[in-house]
């Protein structure tokens, strides 16, 4: 098994970790694939979710299963903390029973918060700000797909908000071509593009889908309306001629491949065409869902 470097840290967003630690991750998620274990037995894994959750939430809890963990589920309304208890609190109470805490929640500054006052692992399951499991997830699909990562050019149509965040702390940590389309005024945050690695390594920010796509191994969208936002009709608007269609992947490479994170809202984002298409392998990005988060699990807590 590959040797990592994670034991005790925290998951907060793929720009915290280096190339190294990111690729070392995508290995042992494959050498994980299809095995069991009791490398965790004993340990418990908490996962905190103030939003709702399919894969996150079901792929963290069967990984630590398969590595011989349990797991326990907590809702906003399940804990004190819908009654003002607060974040840092809560994290130094959790501190003790637990040996990791995945955490879904908005603002990113909370599960900062959160961090800096638990002394287990924390590991971000999606906040407004980035979702490094899921672009982990997407990585190791592209990788299993091109054969490598290198060269790739990755073509991201679509809101700039968590999603597009995490692939530009990607791309620039491992040195890919990102090209991004978003509606002018919903951009990626100024605080993510003056990272120094970012700077360093910038995406490409462009307001038109066909420019971003053309010639693109990758295609990759979201929701245009992310959990927790408000003024769904005025974002629908704005994100009119963003629909990855069969037109938009035409403008692509010919062997290039669609990924969504999931949700999909059909032909708002994309259309049931591209989704069901030949191009589309969500379904595997879903599966390695899994296969990630058992290779976070074992990095953090095992290796
Ligand atoms: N992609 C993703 O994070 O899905 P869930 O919201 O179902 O966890
Ligand atoms: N951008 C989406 C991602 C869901 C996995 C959201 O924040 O709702």
């Amino acid at each position: 098994m590959t040797t990592l470097s994670l034991q005790g840290q925290d998951l907060l967003t793929l720009g915290d970790l280096s190339a190294g630690q990111i690729v070392a991750l995508l290995e042992a998620a494959t050498s994980l694939e299809g095995r069991q274990g009791d490398v965790l037995r004993g340990q418990t894994i908490g996962l905190l979710f103030r939003k709702p959750s399919t894969r996150t939430r079901v792929s963290f809890e069967v990984a630590a299963r398969h590595l011989g963990a349990s797991t326990i589920y907590m809702t906003e309304d399940q804990t004190q903390l819908s009654r003002g208890e607060t974040v840092a609190d809560t994290a130094r109470v959790l501190s003790r029973y637990l040996q990791a805490l995945v955490v879904r929640t908005g603002a990113h500054e909370e599960i900062e918060e959160l961090a800096a006052s638990a002394d287990i692992p924390v590991l971000n399951a999606l906040t407004d700000h980035y979702h490094p499991c899921q672009v982990l997830a997407d990585l190791k699909t592209i990788r299993e797909i091109k054969g490598t990562l290198n060269g790739i050019e990755i073509a991201y149509v679509g809101d700039g908000n968590n999603m597009l965040q995490e692939w530009i702390q990607a791309a620039a940590k491992l040195g890919l071509s990102l090209r991004a389309a978003t509606p002018d005024g919903y951009g990626p945050a100024p605080e993510v593009l003056d990272l120094p690695h970012v700077k360093a390594h910038p995406p490409t920010l462009l307001t038109d889908p066909a420019a971003a796509v053309a010639g693109a191994d990758v295609v990759i969208t979201d929701t245009w309306v992310s959990m927790g936002q408000k003024d769904s009709d005025r974002k629908r608007e704005a994100f009119a001629g963003f629909t990855v269609d069969q037109g938009l992947m035409a403008k692509a490479h010919p062997e290039a491949i669609f990924l969504h994170c999931l949700p999909a809202h059909r032909g708002e984002e994309v259309t049931d065409e591209v989704l069901e298409g030949p191009q589309s392998r969500v379904f595997d990005e879903a599966e390695n869902r899994l296969h990630v988060q058992k290779a976070v699990l074992w990095a953090v807590l095992a290796a």
